[in-house]
C-alpha cells in the first residue's frame, strides 16, 4: 500500500502519496496540492523540493555518499580504468559500455573533434580579455547552427551523433579559447591521443614543438573530469533541465549550463579559491587570520560548505589523494597549496565549520591541482564544464525520453503593490 502524508489547510484535510526512491529516499508528492487547496509551496533555493524523478545519480549528503547510475564514485579512482569517456557512457545509457560499443565511440569523438572552419572567425571576435565561460557558452550555440541535423536528436542513432560532437567539440572550444585569448595559434586534435591527452596537446604545443603529456597529469585530468561528470540536480543540470523542458534543443540547454556553472557559488568556485589564497598571499594574511574573517563574515572559505554535503564531500576526499599522490611527483612547491593546507588543516577543527558542518568541496582541491598541471585560473571552471556535460546530456535525455515530463514552470507568492493604478507622466 501507498504511504500517504497529510495536510490540514484550514478545513480542507489533503492526503498526498509518498514517492520513495531505490535508496529509500521519500518525497511528498504535492502535484494536487494547487489543484485541491489553492495554495502553493515555498522553498527559496529548492533544498526540500524534488524537480523530478531521475535514475542517473545518487548522493546522501549526510554519509558523503556519492554513486553514478549505483557505483560508488570511489571505485573510479583507478588509474586510467575506467576512463571518462566510459563514464560518460555509464551516465547517458544506465549501464558501462561493452569494448565495441567504447570503440564505436571514441571513435565517433575522434572523427569529431575538428570545428567548421567557418567556426574559427567567431574566435576572433572576442576581445583578448572576454572570459573564457562566456566564448564556451556562445560557442555550443554556435555549434549547434552547424549542425542542425542534431541538435534535437528524436532516436539513439541522432543522439549518438549528437553527444559525440558536443563532448568531442566542447574540448576543442576551450582549447581554442585558451589560445585565442593568449594569440596563440590554433593546435588541430591529433587522432592518436586519448581524450585528455589531445585537450593538453592542444591547448599547450605549439605547432613545431609537441607538448610532452606526462602521464600523471593525464591521469589527473581524466580522474577530475570523472568526478565532475554529474551531480543530480545542482544549479547547472537543473538549467538544462530547465531549459530543455520548453523542448529547447541540446546544444542550446547545454549551453545555458556552461551560464549557470559560470557563478562563482557553482562552477566557478574553482577559480574563487584561487583567488583567495592569491589575496591571503598578496595580503601577507595569515591562513589563521583568513579563517577568522570567515568566521565574522568579512570573507568567505571558498570550497568549502555544500548545499547537500553536510560531511566531507566525497569527490574531495578523492581528489585529496590525487593531491598528495601528484604534487610531490610533479615537484611543485607552491606556496598557495601550503596556504591551502593550513586553512583546512585550521577549519576542520574549529567549531564554527564543524557546527555547520562545513568540509571542503570539489573545488578546493580541483583548483590546487589544475594549477599544478598549468592550467591557468581563468580555464578553471571551463574545465569543470567539459566534465559536467556528460552529467547534463544524460539528464536532458532522460527528461527528453519521461513521457510525463512538462515545461518547468514555478510559482510565486506575489508581494509587489496591490490596488495601484497608471498615473500620466504629468500628473507624476
Ligand atoms: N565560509 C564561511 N561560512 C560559510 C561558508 C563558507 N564557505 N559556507 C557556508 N557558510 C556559513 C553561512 O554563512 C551560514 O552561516 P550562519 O548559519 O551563521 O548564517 C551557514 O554556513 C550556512 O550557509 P548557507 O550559505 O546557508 O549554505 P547554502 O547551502 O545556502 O550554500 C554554498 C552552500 C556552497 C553556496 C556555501 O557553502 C558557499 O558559499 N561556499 C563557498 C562557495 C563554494 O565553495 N561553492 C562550491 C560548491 S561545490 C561545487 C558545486 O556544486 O558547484
Amino acid at each position: 500500500m501507498t504511504e500517504t502524508a497529510k495536510l490540514i489547510i484550514g478545513e480542507k484535510t489533503l492526503e498526498m502519496p509518498i514517492v520513495v526512491g531505490s535508496e529509500g529516499e521519500r518525497g511528498i508528492d504535492i502535484s494536487k496540492l494547487r489543484q485541491e487547496t489553492g495554495a502553493i509551496t515555498l522553498d527559496p533555493g529548492y533544498g526540500n523540493t524534488g524537480s523530478c524523478q531521475s535514475a542517473i545519480t545518487y548522493i546522501d549528503g549526510d554519509k558523503g555518499i556519492l554513486r553514478y547510475r549505483g557505483i560508488p564514485i570511489e571505485e573510479f579512482d583507478h588509474r586510467k580504468h575506467p576512463n571518462f569517456i566510459e563514464v560518460m557512457w555509464l551516465l547517458i545509457f544506465g549501464r558501462l559500455p561493452s569494448e565495441q560499443e567504447l570503440a564505436e565511440m571514441r571513435d565517433a569523438l575522434t572523427g569529431q573533434a575538428h570545428l567548421h572552419e567557418a567556426m574559427k572567425h567567431h574566435f576572433e571576435g572576442y576581445p583578448v580579455n572576454a572570459p573564457p565561460m562566456a566564448i564556451m557558452s556562445a560557442m555550443l550555440n554556435t555549434l549547434g547552427c552547424f549542425h542542425p541535423e542534431i541538435i534535437d536528436p528524436k532516436d539513439e542513432v541522432q543522439f549518438k551523433a549528437a553527444i559525440a560532437n558536443l563532448v568531442s567539440k566542447i574540448r576543442t572550444i576551450a582549447a581554442f579559447t585558451y589560445r585565442r585569448v593568449r594569440g596563440l595559434p590554433y593546435i588541430y586534435a591529433d587522432p592518436k591521443r586519448r581524450y585528455c591527452a589531445n585537450l593538453l596537446h592542444m591547448m599547450f604545443s605549439m605547432p613545431h614543438e609537441e607538448y610532452h603529456v606526462d602521464d600523471e597529469i593525464e591521469d589527473a585530468l581524466n580522474l577530475i573530469f570523472i568526478l565532475h561528470a554529474d551531480h543530480e540536480q545542482n544549479c547547472s543540470t537543473s538549467t538544462v533541465r530547465m531549459v530543455g523542458s520548453s523542448q529547447a534543443n541540446l546544444f542550446a540547454s547545454c549551453a545555458a549550463g556552461v551560464c549557470a556553472l559560470w557563478g562563482p557559488l557553482h562552477g566557478g568556485a574553482n577559480v574563487e579559491v584561487l583567488e583567495m589564497l592569491e589575496r591571503i598571499k598578496a595580503g601577507g594574511l595569515s591562513a589563521e587570520q583568513y579563517v577568522e574573517m570567515a568566521k565574522q563574515k568579512d570573507a568567505r572559505l571558498m570550497g568549502f560548505g555544500h548545499r547537500v554535503y553536510k560531511n566531507y564531500d566525497p569527490r574531495a576526499k578523492v581528489l585529496k589523494g590525487v593531491c598528495d599522490r601528484v604534487l610531490p611527483k610533479l615537484n611543485v612547491k607552491d606556496p598557495l597549496i601550503d596556504i591551502a593546507r593550513r586553512l583546512e588543516e585550521l577549519a576542520l577543527k574549529d567549531s564554527y565549520f564543524i557546527d555547520r558542518k562545513l568540509y571542503p568541496n570539489v573545488d578546493f582541491y580541483s583548483g590546487i591541482i589544475l594549477r599544478a598541471m598549468g592550467i591557468p585560473t581563468d580555464m578553471f571552471t571551463v574545465m569543470f564544464a567539459i566534465g559536467r556535460l556528460p552529467g547534463w546530456i544524460a539528464h536532458w535525455w532522460e527528461q527528453r525520453q519521461d513521457k510525463s515530463s512538462r515545461i518547468a514552470r514555478p510559482r510565486q507568492i506575489y508581494t509587489g503593490p496591490v490596488g495601484k493604478h497608471y498615473v500620466p507622466m504629468s500628473k507624476r
